[in-house]
């Protein structure tokens, strides 16, 4: 535990932000009365309860550091978070890792059938730019097309995309990964977007990118620890609580911390790499308290 730190602000954060991203949701996805009904209705079962929203809290979190308003934090959050329901919906699917349950419910191609999955998270991801570039977001044209720069570069090649694809090379037969290759192919599949979620409330605050270097070094940091954590889970977690299929990937050939490291020396890096991103947070004061907590919740967490 973080001597000084209120644990509460984490919870009460964390729920507030889940309350605030479903109706956001809500509002933005509105079940049409023609054909495509079926798109959207598969858009908000995916979408709408379940997730931990870190992401969104990271967005807020940061933003409140600058005096940014929580509705223009909470649009830029949701957006993030719809690439992150898409990228999670298309990992499901059987051409990549194959699972049946997520948040604790069955996976979208299970309920729909996986052309509805493919086409609901083609959907999700153009929304988040839709998000990002209206109005609501922001009314400096500059502020929105850095924001959408940012979570393009971290979504695509360079970042979630990227990722996942080393991820499923490294499924074949014969491919093996030193170190450096397996903290490339986590920064990119995990932790860009997380990078991103502070980047972004960064941006809003209209901070320059010189005078963003501590938050992004604490960011990078979350960003690994946040997939070695992941993979702490798939390792030696419990299925009920993390409401998804553990045990898969070793049995999936996945090269992971774990899988390289062992669950000790995976943990030790993963709670080395939190000191280090809250060591990155020393120029702030009890304003940033949340992003301390946060970053111990994400290598501590069961879900
Ligand atoms: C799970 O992400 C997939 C990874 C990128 C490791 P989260 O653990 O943030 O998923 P939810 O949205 O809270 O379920
Ligand atoms: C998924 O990583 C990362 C994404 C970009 C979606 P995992 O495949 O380990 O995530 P889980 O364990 O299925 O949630
Ligand atoms: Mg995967
Ligand atoms: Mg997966
Ligand atoms: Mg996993």
């Amino acid at each position: 535990m973080l001597a000084g730190v209120d644990t509460n602000i984490l919870g009460d954060g964390l729920k507030q932000v889940q309350a605030d991203i479903d109706s956001l949701f809500d509002a933005l996805l509105p079940v049409p009365d023609d054909t495509s009904a079926r798109l959207v209705e598969a858009m908000r079962y995916a979408a709408i309860g379940g997730g931990k929203r870190v992401r969104p809290l990271l967005v807020v979190s940061t933003a409140s550091l600058f005096g940014v308003s929580r509705d223009a934090a909470l649009r830029a959050g949701a957006a993030i978070e719809t690439i992150h329901v898409y990228s999670l919906i298309h990992d499901d699917l059987p051409c990549m890792d194959d699972d049946d349950l997520r948040h604790g419910k069955p996976t979208l191609h299970k309920v729909y059938d996986e052309a509805t999955a493919v086409l609901a998270g083609d959907a999700l991801h153009a929304l988040a730019f839709e998000i990002l570039a209206d109005e609501a977001t922001s009314t400096d044209p500059f502020t929105r097309s850095e924001l959408i720069l940012t979570l393009g570069k971290a979504s695509g090649m360079h970042g979630m995309a990227g990722g996942q694809m080393m991820d499923m090379v490294a499924d074949e037969e014969g491919v093996t990964y030193d170190l450096h290759t397996i903290t490339r192919l986590q920064q990119l599949k995990t932790g860009a977007l997380l990078a991103a979620s502070v980047e972004m409330g960064a941006i809003l605050g209209k901070v320059a990118p010189q005078g963003r270097a501590h938050l992004r070094a604490y960011a990078r940091d979350i960003g690994l620890a946040f997939q070695i954590a992941d993979d702490l889970l798939d390792a030696v977690g419990d299925e009920d609580k993390a409401g998804k299929a553990l045990r898969k990937d070793d049995e999936q050939g996945k090269q992971t911390f774990v899988t390289l490291l062992g669950i000790d020396r995976a943990r030790d890096q993963a709670r080395a790499l939190v000191d280090q991103a809250v060591g990155h947070l020393s120029s702030y004061g009890a304003e940033a308290d949340i992003l301390r907590a946060l970053a111990r919740f994400i290598v501590e967490r069961d879900r």
